[in-house]
């Protein structure tokens, strides 16, 4: 194995495993060129071809403190040559139980007594089901845009725009699932009616629901900032009227905490945010990298474990691997007032800010939304705007550039979350961060002489895609026509307004867009064929990508008995009209054949 290239275990691996070990919409560019790492040290990963990266991706969260702490390791160390990795849950316990256990509930606001499990996922439903027996009520409230794990109850479903009854969430009104980004088949047939599913950041839409069903509501749950989804920010006041209205109501007030937890502080959202949560889930940092999860919170609600009427088994919780990973974690997050969280920030600033300034030097429209050991690079605006909500971010947002910048960082060394989201560490030098700087300037100045542009700027009032910017259909004309120079944009943009306002048109690129929200990779896959050509052959390429993508939708994605005649999209001989323009017939046949 040690001879062979990283295609070809990437071909193996896929054969081998189903869907990679995380499947959540993960691009084809990750799915395709797996990379395998066979070292890692503080804030560095090494890949089974010699290459070196600084890593961000930090495990997905876990890894705040690097790889391989020297202290952290020494702890696990101290407990394999000592004691075991698993006794026996509910049955042995070990004074690191004890010791761990009393700093989380020191340091945690919420925390008055506390119960262990092994994943995020877990730590969820132990809250959900501790707040259903404690108050007796059946529904719970999530948010759209957040995640808490792979469970029925909380994955997927849409919010209902204008809900005639209880505000469960529904699926796309064309049964379409992919504007769903959480959206799985298999889920049990009542999974979204456990809950009611609400816009983030609409305090009338909680207070409406609330003030309806609050009788009939256990628990709302939610991410304090929305550190899956671009760090969206609460509201100034909402976590606060939230608060406040959970109290009148006698609802449950949870903060999922996987993310923050540890990750902000050691007192995780609630303490940076300062409000207050009944209960609170945590996992992923709170252990540095080994798995562990934990639910806390006020005692009564907590207690209902005690008599075994709430039930919260599991082989592996308590496991003294996790506990130990956990206690030595807190150990050095704790030590000298906290000196790794100021080194973490110091890490941040200097990346956010360093990014900002290579951007601006490129000409490359880009701005930073974050909180302390989290933060996203967002392409497409260098807004200064705090974001809040979806609609909002996608005024600026440019999907695009951002997997463009993505794989060029990869490319020169520097791993992130695709999906824009960076988690510094305390093992993050400053030799990391020149390095990371230095990629930066090399992809942006790249980007930057493709023409890369703000969003705002290419929609000017005399522009004739003027009005579909804050639409859906506008992601598809940025796609394809925002890489083209001004005029042949204008050209081609007319040409497809005229298209647009067919009916049948319009359904079309409604499902083209949503397939294009999944389809991301796809897109930015056929985009890079449109980067090979040069001048107004792109054009006629960018209609062949778009065809192309229809096709895909069309053959992969649409049921077989769908009506809508998408077809009128697939237009391939208006394609080749145009590449007949700039190349010879026989090329642009050849060229379409094989495109
Ligand atoms: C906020 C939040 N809650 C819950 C989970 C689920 O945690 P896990 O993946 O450990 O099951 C995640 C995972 O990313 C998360 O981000």
């Amino acid at each position: 194995m040690k001879n062979e290239t990283s295609g070809q275990l990437t071909e193996k691996f896929n054969q081998l495993f189903a869907g990679g070990h995380t499947n959540y919409r993960v691009p084809l560019q990750i799915t395709e060129n797996r990379l395998f790492i066979n070292k890692a040290q503080g804030g560095r990963v090494w890949d089974l071809d010699g290459r070196e990266y600084v890593d961000y991706i930090g495990a997905m969260g876990p890894n705040i403190l690097g790889h391989r702490h020297p202290e952290w390791v020494e702890a696990i160390k101290e407990l394999l040559d000592t004691y075991s990795t698993s006794v026996g849950s509910g049955i042995l316990q070990s004074t690191d139980d004890i010791e761990l256990a009393e700093r989380l509930i020191r340091h945690i606001p919420c925390a008055e007594k506390i119960k262990t499990c092994i994943t995020g996922t877990e730590a969820v439903q132990m809250a959900l089901r501790l707040s259903r027996a404690y108050t007796g009520r059946p529904y719970f409230i999530r948010f759209s845009g957040h995640y808490h794990g792979w469970m029925d109850n909380v994955l997927g479903g849409l919010t209902d725009p204008s809900p005639t009854g209880k505000p469960f969430a529904v699926q796309d009104p064309d049964s379409d699932p992919i504007e769903d980004y959480c959206f799985t088949k298999g889920k049990a047939a009542n999974a979204n009616n456990e809950s009611f599913l609400l816009p983030w950041n609409d305090i009338e839409a909680f207070e409406n629901t609330v003030e309806k069903y609050g009788d009939q509501i256990a628990m709302v749950h939610f991410e304090a900032v929305v550190c899956n989804h671009f760090c969206l920010m609460p509201k100034p006041g909402y976590l606060e009227r939230i608060r406040e209205l959970c109290t009148k109501y006698g609802i449950i007030m949870s903060i999922d905490e996987v993310i923050t937890g540890f990750r902000v502080g050691l007192g995780g959202a609630q303490e940076l945010l300062n409000v207050t949560p009944d209960i609170a889930t945590f996992g992923k940092a709170i252990a540095g990298g080994v798995p562990f999860s934990a639910v806390m919170g006020k005692k009564e609600i907590m207690a209902q474990l005690d008599d075994q009427l709430v039930l919260g088994p599991g082989t592996f919780n308590g496991y003294p691997l996790g506990i130990r990973a956990a206690l030595a974690t807190v150990k050095i997050l704790a030590k000298d007032n906290g000196a790794v969280y100021q080194h973490i920030a110091e890490v941040q600033n200097q990346l956010e800010t360093g990014l900002k300034e290579v951007a601006k030097k490129n000409g490359i429209p880009m701005f930073t939304q974050g909180i302390p050991g989290v933060f996203f690079t967002i392409f497409g605006s260098d807004t200064e705007q705090v974001i809040y909500t979806d609609d909002q971010l996608e005024e600026f947002i440019d999907y695009d550039v951002y997997m463009q910048f993505w794989s060029g960082m990869q490319e020169n060394g520097i791993l992130q979350l695709a999906g824009g989201r960076w988690y510094p560490s305390a093992a993050h030098s400053t030799t990391d961060i020149e390095k990371t700087l230095e990629a930066a300037d090399k992809v942006m100045a790249a980007l930057g002489s493709k023409g890369i542009k703000a969003k705002g700027e290419i929609l000017k009032n005399d522009d004739p895609l003027v009005g579909y910017r804050k639409t859906w259909v506008d992601d598809i004309l940025y796609m394809e026509f925002g890489k083209l120079t001004k005029d042949i944009a204008i050209e081609a943009a007319t040409d497809f307004k005229k298209e647009l306002d067919r009916p049948e048109t319009q359904k079309a690129i409604f499902i083209a867009r949503k397939g294009a929200k999944v389809m991301g990779p796809a897109f930015s896959k056929f985009s890079k064929e449109v980067d090979k050509y040069e001048g107004d052959h792109l054009k006629a390429l960018a209609i062949t990508v778009r065809n192309k993508a229809a096709r895909f939708i069309v053959e992969k994605l649409l049921p077989k008995d769908d009506p809508t005649d998408i077809r009128i999209f697939l237009d391939e001989e208006k394609a080749v009209a145009w590449l007949s323009a700039y190349k010879s017939k026989e090329q642009s046949e050849i060229w379409l054949k094989e495109n």
